[in-house]
C-alpha cells in the first residue's frame, strides 16, 4: 500500500469547493428514477444521461470524483470516447461502486447486510486498470423497532472495514458509507445516538483489519429527524448536532467526510452542508458526495429529450455550484436564486 498516493487521491476528492457525483445507481435503481420522468430504462438512454452530465463544463469547478456503476465504467460516448475519460478530462477522478447489495441479515429480522467480498480483490485490480481510484461500499441501517440491533452494526462495520483493507491493498481509496435511514418517525435525538453507536464501531472494525485513515473518506448520514418525524429542527440544530457526532467519532487522520443526501430535499442537502461548514475550525474537509440532490433537477429538465440537454446541463450545473459552495461555507439563498 502506498498510503502518500491514497492520501493525495483522499485530499483531491475533497478539494475546496469541489464534492462528489454519485453516480452509482444499480440498474434497478436508476429505474425508478426514469420511471418518474417517462424514460424507458436502456443501456442508452442510460450512457446518454451520464454521458450529458460527464460533460457539462461545471465538472472541472465543482465536481472531484464521479462514482459509476459496472455498467458505466465500461461504457463508452457516443463518439467512442470512454466515460471514464470524459470523467478525467474534466480533471475529476473516476470511482466505483463495489458493493453488491445489502441482502437480509440472518437471524436480525428487518435487517440487513451488505454483500459484495467474495472476488473483490480480483475486481479492484481490474477496475483499477479501468481507471479507478476510489469505491464506495454502504452498509445500511434503519431505526424500527429495537433495530438496529449490535448484531446488524457489528456485521456491516466489519464487512465496511474488509471491504476498505482490501481497497488499500490495491490502491484505491475506500468511501466508507454507513447510512442510516431517513426513513421512520424517529426524532433527530434517536438519530445522533444511534449514528454515533455506528461511527464508533466502524471507525473500531477499520482499526482492527488495519485500515489507515489518511486514505479513506467517510460517507456518513446527517444528524436529521426521520422523514414522518411530526418535529422537524432547524437546519442550524441539524448542522450542530452532526459536527457534534462527526467530532466524537471521526479521528483528525480522516481527510474529508462526504455527505449522502439520503432523501433530503435538494436544498436542505445544500443548506445543511454549509451550515456545517459555517461553523468552521474542523479538522476534516466537509463535502458532498450526493445522488439525489444533485441530479434530482437535471433529470426532471432532460425527460430524456435531446432538446433538453441545455436545460438538465444548465439545472446540474446549478447544484453543482450551489454545493460547491456550501462546501465552502459560501451559500446563500441570493446565490440559490441566481441560477444564470
Ligand atoms: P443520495 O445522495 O441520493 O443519498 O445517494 C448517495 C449515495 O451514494 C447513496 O449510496
Amino acid at each position: 500500500m502506498n498510503l502518500i498516493e491514497l492520501n493525495a487521491i483522499a485530499k483531491k476528492m475533497v478539494a475546496p469547493g469541489k464534492g462528489i457525483l454519485a453516480a452509482d445507481e444499480s440498474t434497478g435503481t436508476i429505474k425508478k428514477r426514469f420511471d418518474k420522468i417517462g424514460v424507458e430504462n436502456t443501456e442508452d438512454n442510460r450512457r446518454d444521461y451520464r454521458e450529458m452530465m460527464f460533460r457539462t463544463p461545471v465538472m472541472k469547478q465543482h465536481i472531484s470524483g464521479v462514482i459509476l456503476y459496472d455498467e458505466t465504467i465500461r461504457q463508452k460516448a457516443r463518439d467512442g470516447t470512454t466515460l471514464v475519460k470524459l470523467i478525467q478530462d474534466a480533471d475529476s477522478i473516476p470511482g466505483i461502486k463495489v458493493d453488491a447489495g445489502a441482502k437480509k441479515l440472518a437471524g436480525a429480522p428487518n435487517e440487513t447486510i451488505t454483500e459484495g467480498l467474495d472476488g473483490l480483490r480480483e475486481r479492484y485490480q481490474e477496475y483499477h486498470k479501468l481507471g479507478a481510484r476510489f469505491a464506495k461500499w454502504r452498509g445500511v441501517y434503519e431505526i424500527a423497532e429495537g433495530n438496529p440491533s449490535h448484531d446488524a452494526i457489528h456485521a456491516n462495520a466489519h464487512a465496511l472495514a474488509r471491504y476498505a483493507a482490501l481497497a488499500q491493498e490495491n490502491g484505491i481509496v475506500p468511501i466508507v458509507e454507513p447510512e442510516l435511514l431517513m426513513d421512520g418517525a424517529h426524532t433527530i435525538e434517536a438519530c445522533e445516538g444511534v449514528t454515533e453507536w455506528i461511527l464508533k464501531e466502524v471507525f473500531q472494525e477499520l482499526y482492527y483489519a488495519g485500515v489507515k485513515l489518511e486514505g479513506i473518506i467517510l460517507k456518513p448520514n446527517m444528524i436529521v429527524p426521520g422523514m414522518k418525524c411530526v418535529q422537524q429542527n432547524s437546519v442550524e440544530e441539524v448542522a450542530q448536532r452532526t459536527v457534534t457526532v462527526l467530532k466524537r467519532c471521526v479521528p483528525a487522520a480522516v481527510p474529508g467526510i462526504a455527505f449522502l443526501s439520503g432523501g433530503q430535499s435538494d436544498l436542505d442537502a445544500t443548506a445543511h452542508l454549509d451550515a456545517m461548514n459555517k461553523i468552521g475550525g474542523l479538522p476534516w474537509a466537509l463535502t458532498f458526495s450526493y445522488g439525489r440532490a444533485l441530479q434530482a433537477a437535471p433529470q426532471a429538465a432532460w425527460a430524456g429529450k435531446v432538446d433538453n440537454v441545455a436545460k438538465a446541463q444548465a439545472a446540474f450545473t446549478h447544484r453543482a455550484r450551489m454545493n460547491g459552495l456550501a462546501a465552502l461555507g459560501k451559500w446563500d439563498s441570493a446565490a440559490e436564486k441566481n441560477a444564470s
